[in-house]
């Protein structure tokens, strides 16, 4: 068989623009039906340039239609990332009277400067009457001006409940600098957070600070998210979490989490190489409190040269986000949106399987393996590695799960197909602690053509990696060398798409 790309490579159920470069996910909100998902946009080209906002709806964050490009570059700059709200109230006064609820887009404008390298970076606003499907700039951009920070950009507006005004977090190098605003366009320096504070191995981009209510209790905690390019736990780009409070002016950490932060920094939403520049949705908050939130599905270190060529990139699946806390603290969980379970089709049950050695679960003679969704759970965990492996008739595999005797999760390209694009890609990486000292093993599996999200332990342990096979995997099995063990249950769902 001769595969196109579009065949083996172009997602069933991640979302990819039809043609050309997208990166981060911008603007993202919901309104009258229908979430809006912004995107980092280039469209002349596979590769990062000048960026423009793509844009696509939804009316449940799983199955995506890419509408026009919203923002176009302007004299002040290209249109770096940032984020949207619903201007509920019209604070902003760029609402029309009798038109709909204003949407007002907060980004960065950024404008290569002449005769260097830098950039000149700026906060603009630009305002929707038409639901976000058209942007109008602001006459007075830019609302937040400057010229002395290098890196100064991506911000992230959110309604601040308690104290009836609009917070925005801003990365500014190696921290996060708070403003405060009425109306969305005169804004107030409050505080700055993160000198010396978490993961410094690259400049900080993407924040996002919200509260976030903790699992069966009463208490709130603010949370922060602060995307690190490089230096993410498994090398480039990856998104790092704070756990604080927020008194309208400061962020401050909560102390337990500082002193755990301290000790060892595996405060990371996603542990595998592939989502970044996540944050979350705005006026998307779920009846329990919980976020929406979806990232980038690629990492910097190799996002220009992935072996795609009509369109490069994919966003991970929309996830809800949770705050729980056990034994060791505040941790995040994240886990896909419950919508994703609308599309589940054929499945496959079985109980109590003795492995020992390579033994096969599933065959895409039974299920397509790149449209599926699977859940397992070993009750009783033996010292032994936990290898899951997808592979197909070229010998070429993917392989993924637990070691029991080292403690730590693993995802392993090396053999996985296309990999020679970049010396950074194939390497197995295993920087993935347990953050509770289960002995069982649970998780939920999602596999698409060319991507596979790991929620172990009920969502406190993710990993999204991507890769490439020169044909489909058609294969999942289960080895375990050491000693054999049962594996309690598995179900394998075909995805609808
Ligand atoms: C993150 C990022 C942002 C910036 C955008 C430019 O991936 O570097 O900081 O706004 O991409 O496309």
């Amino acid at each position: 068989v001769n595969y196109s790309e579009e065949d083996l490579y172009r997602p069933n159920f991640h979302f990819t623009p039809k043609k050309a470069w997208m990166n981060d996910p911008n603007g993202m909100f919901y309104y009258n039906g229908y979430y809006h998902l912004y995107f980092q946009y280039h469209p002349d080209s596979n590769v990062w340039g000048p960026m423009h906002w793509g844009h696509a709806i939804s009316t449940d964050m799983i199955s995506w239609t890419e509408q026009p490009i919203a923002i176009y570059p302007d004299e002040l700059g290209t249109i770096f990332s940032g984020s949207a709200v619903v201007d509920i109230s019209n604070s902003s006064g760029l609402g029309e009277v009798s038109k709909a609820i204003p949407i007002v887009a907060i980004y960065t404008s950024s404008k290569k400067l002449e005769g260097n390298d830098n950039w000149k970076q700026t906060q603009s606003v630009a305002f929707s009457n038409d639901e976000g499907k058209t942007f109008t700039k602001y006459e007075n951009n830019p609302v937040i001006d400057n010229d002395k920070i290098k890196d100064f950009r991506d911000p992230k507006v959110t309604w601040d409940d308690d104290r009836n005004k609009w917070i925005m977090s801003l990365a500014a190098g190696d921290k996060i600098m708070f403003y405060e605003s009425k109306n969305l366009k005169d804004w107030n320096l409050l505080s700055e957070f993160g000198q010396g504070i978490g993961g410094h191995g690259g400049v900080w981009e993407c924040p996002d600070l919200f509260k976030l209510p903790v699992i069966g209790t009463n208490e709130s905690k603010w949370v922060l998210f602060v995307s690190i390019n490089p230096g993410g736990p498994n090398g480039g780009s990856a998104t790092q979490y704070f756990i604080g409070d927020f008194d309208g002016t400061t962020f401050t950490m909560d102390k337990q989490f500082e002193t755990a932060l301290n000790e060892k920094h595996d405060y990371w939403i996603d542990f595998g190489r592939d989502n970044y520049a996540g944050v979350t949705w705005s006026n998307a908050t779920r009846k329990n409190g919980g976020k929406l939130m979806l990232g980038w599905m690629s990492n910097w270190d190799y996002a220009q040269k992935v072996p795609t060529e009509n369109w490069r990139s994919a966003m991970t699946i929309a996830r809800e986000v949770q705050l729980q806390k056990n034994e060791n603290g505040y941790r995040l969980i994240s886990n896909p949106v419950k919508e994703l379970a609308n599309y589940r089709g054929r499945k496959y049950k079985k109980e109590n399987i003795v492995i020992k050695d390579d033994t096969k679960i599933i065959d895409a003679e039974s299920i397509d393996l790149a449209k599926t969704e699977i859940q397992f759970n070993i009750s009783n965990l033996e010292e032994t590695t936990y290898t899951f492996k997808l592979s197909n008739h070229n010998g070429e595999e993917l392989l993924f799960g637990y070691d029991n005797i080292k403690k730590e999760f693993f995802i392993n390209r090396k053999k996985s197909g296309k990999t020679s694009f970049s010396e950074k890609f194939a390497n197995k990486i295993t920087l993935a602690g347990r953050t509770s000292t289960n002995d069982n093993l649970s998780g939920t599996i999602l596999l698409d053509k060319t991507s596979i999200e790991l929620f172990y332990d009920n969502g406190e342990t993710v990993m999204t990696e991507i890769f490439f096979p020169n044909t489909p995997y058609t294969k999942l099995s289960i080895e375990s060398k050491n000693q054999e063990f049962i594996l309690d249950n598995i179900e394998v769902h075909e995805l609808n798409f």
